[in-house]
């Protein structure tokens, strides 16, 4: 078993630090979802998170820097990290960071080329989370710059937004090869929005709570949707944050009319659905929220909980038409993938 330490623990921070700079691998809380978290210099402490995950070592993962001004802050970090900043990238950073925000920035070549997973770019955030921001602080006073962390499950599967969560995806890791901090669960619960900044322009990669008009007002210029010549993103596979039950969305018309037809034998089957949504049989059911921002922070933590009542199916009301669901709409649609 992994080490579970709560974050409030006067040693916790300093703890996971030390490991960090030894280069031993960190389950940390952020604002959007659980990481796992290495220093990103480190090749074969980084290694050891895509071993971790069963990632394939070409997905790049995300640079967390440090938040304030000085010289261990964010942008002493995009120095270290990044050849070039164009002006666009550099005013998204100061309208959004600390945030649920990664940008895509040319990579220094002598920098984190295993993070990278080998890619001429690297991905750049500085966390909200206070937690988050305590341990790249720590770390940074160890001379540890940036900190790799893609979410912390398996490749492919839900992300976790509880110390819990993180301590079932690696149950296999001993206590001295993962220490987790225990922040509560996060406040946004879907991954950052991911900006290519690599071409000249803004390229949204991967939607997430920033709306794509929030960007454009900051920026001053229209997002352009990815397109072939955008880097590939593992959270953009089509197929990702899989529970084992298999995901169905439907509009509400569609998903009242498929549990009528079964009535009481809607066995194998769990909801996740808006009030309108009546379920009948005793069905294991969650209501959605009507406010994205609440759906998002719940999402991923009720897909686990439908998925371990050991259903066949998880039967989910596609969300609003609305950019606010973007990022929601996002991930439910590639957990159905
Ligand atoms: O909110 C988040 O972003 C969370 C927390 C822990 O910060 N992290 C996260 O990491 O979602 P991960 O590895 O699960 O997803 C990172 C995404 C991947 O889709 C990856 O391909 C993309 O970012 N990415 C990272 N660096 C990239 C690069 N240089 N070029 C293109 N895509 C990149
Ligand atoms: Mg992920």
């Amino acid at each position: 078993m992994s080490l579970l330490l709560n974050a409030q623990d006067p040693v916790a921070i300093e703890s996971a630090a030390r490991r960090l700079a030894a280069g031993s691998l960190v389950g940390l809380p952020t604002e959007t979802v659980y990481g796992l978290a290495a220093d990103a210099d480190n090749a074969s402490a980084v290694h050891r998170i895509f071993e971790a995950k069963g990632r394939p070592s070409d997905h790049p993962l995300i640079v967390h820097l440090a938040p304030g001004a000085g010289p261990q802050g964010w942008r002493a970090g995009v120095e270290h990290y990044a050849s070039e900043v164009p002006a666009f990238a550099l005013v998204l950073m100061q309208a959004f960071w600390p945030g649920p925000l990664t940008l895509i920035l040319p990579r220094r070549p002598e920098v984190a080329a295993v993070a990278a997973g080998g890619q001429d770019s690297v991905g750049l955030r500085c966390p909200a989370h206070p937690v988050a921001q305590a341990l790249l602080t720590a770390a940074a006073a160890q001379g540890v710059h940036g900190v790799a962390a893609p979410s912390a499950n398996r490749f492919g599967r839900v992300s976790p937004t509880t110390a819990q969560h993180v301590a079932e995806e690696f149950a296999g890791l001993s206590d001295d090869a993962l220490l987790i901090l225990d922040g509560g669960a996060c406040p946004v619960g879907i991954e950052s929005t991911i900006v290519d900044c690599t071409r000249g322009y803004p390229v949204l990669l991967r939607p997430g709570m920033i709306t794509p008009a929030r960007l454009e007002a900051a920026c001053g210029q229209p997002l352009r949707e990815r397109d072939q010549a955008a880097p590939r993103a593992s959270g953009t596979l089509e197929s990702h944050y899989a529970p084992r039950a298999q995901v169905r969305l439907m509009s509400a018309q569609q998903l009242q009319a498929a549990l009528d037809l079964l009535g009481a034998d809607a066995k194998h089957i769990a909801v996740y659905a808006r009030p309108a949504v009546k379920t009948l049989a005793p069905v294991p059911r969650r209501r959605m929220p009507d406010d994205a921002a609440r759906c998002a922070q719940e999402l991923f933590a009720v897909l686990r909980e439908l998925d371990a009542t050991g259903v066949r199916l998880i039967w989910v009301e596609t969300p609003p038409d609305d950019a606010a669901w973007d990022g929601v709409r996002d991930r439910l649609q590639r957990a159905a993938a």
